[in-house]
């Protein structure tokens, strides 16, 4: 289960966030903490076994690591992972270690920082590489996520690569995909994940099955996973479901359905999470438009 616990972020990537940011929503409209845990308690009673903390910018949100450190006491919770864009790791890696946090996706799209400023719209490289290196040292299991973009950093695919050779972590490249603030974006920004295997022709497949293949170089330390949702839909495998910050329960990152979790009790929540499991929606169409869910990405954290 995906959580997303706030629409803000530190940061206002171009294909994410609109360039003025989001208006804060009031401490109300905002799912509390001890919903979450409610939820996450009845949710693990289905076989919910992993949850990911995602934003906006989960690291942001006043009490995080509290929250970990509660989530990872739920008896049938075997893993407590966050997808984060690695700028607070230097000041919270260490905390968030000792709540029980086990693994990291942090997003580095490219390794060029006046390239970086520009797409996350005055991100620094620097503090995300310090923050990278912290967490390996702490012994996070990490994934960096790169969303690959058409003459962004297709042409950085090598050099990305090539920080498994020595690192044990996973790059990731993720197929850009027409939500929100990319739903204009034009055509050849949107490219397959096949250039990667054809610009590393030494990538070998050791797993593809799942929502991201996965790809090694013989005898590199880390892996290369590609996560394709437009030119290899994975929907027949996805086993996601994601909850908002202000208590939505969406079955599909790309399906208009939401239900509203926030005010139900423990009874009601057990029968919607359940129905919504088994009806899950088959599949998305983004190869035949644009995603329908309502929601920008910086809602739903990917
Ligand atoms: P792990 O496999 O546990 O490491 O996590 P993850 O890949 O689900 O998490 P992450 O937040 O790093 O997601 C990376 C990218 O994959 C994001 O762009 C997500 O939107 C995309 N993604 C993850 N799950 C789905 C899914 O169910 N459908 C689609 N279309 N994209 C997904
Ligand atoms: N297409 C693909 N991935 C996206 N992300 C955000 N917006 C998009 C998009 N339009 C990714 C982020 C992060 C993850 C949570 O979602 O880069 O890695
Ligand atoms: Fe923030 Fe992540 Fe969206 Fe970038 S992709 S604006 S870092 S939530």
């Amino acid at each position: 289960m995906r959580i997303s616990v706030t629409d803000l972020c530190n940061y206002r990537c171009q294909y994410c966030m609109p360039e003025d940011g989001v208006d804060k929503k009031c401490h109300s409209e905002i799912l509390s903490y001890e919903k979450i845990e409610e939820i996450v308690k009845v949710a693990s009673e289905f076989g919910i076994n992993k949850i990911r903390l995602t934003g906006g910018e989960p690291l942001i949100r006043k009490g995080i690591v509290g929250l970990c450190q509660k989530l990872s006491e739920i008896e049938k919770i075997d893993e407590i992972c966050i997808t984060t864009n690695g700028t607070l790791l230097k000041s919270m890696a260490k905390d968030l270690k000792e709540a029980g946090v086990d693994r990291l996706n942090i997003s580095i799209d490219t390794l060029n920082s006046e390239k970086y400023r520009e797409m996350t719209r005055n991100g620094k490289l620097e503090d995300v590489i310090e923050g990278i290196e912290l967490a390996l040292e702490l012994g996070f299991k990490i994934k960096l996520n790169i969303v690959l973009i058409g003459g962004f950093n297709d042409m950085e695919i090598p050099e990305l690569v090539k920080l498994t050779r020595d690192n044990d972590v996973q790059v990731r490249f993720i197929e850009l995909m027409q939500i929100g603030e990319t739903a204009n974006w034009s055509k050849d920004k949107f490219i397959p994940n096949d250039f990667v295997l054809e610009a590393v022709t030494e990538l070998k497949p050791i797993n593809i099955e799942g929502v991201a293949k996965v790809y090694k170089v013989d005898d590199w330390k880390g892996t290369v996973g590609l996560i394709s949702p437009i030119s290899s839909c994975f929907c027949d495998d996805c086993n996601r479901i994601r909850l908002t910050s202000d208590g939505k329960l969406k079955p599909c990152l790309h399906s208009s359905e939401e239900v509203d979790l926030s005010n139900m009790t423990e009874d009601e929540l057990r029968e919607t999470l359940r129905t919504s499991i088994f009806n899950k929606p088959e599949k998305h169409h983004l190869d035949e438009d644009i995603s329908e869910s309502i929601r920008n990405m910086n809602r739903i954290g990917g």
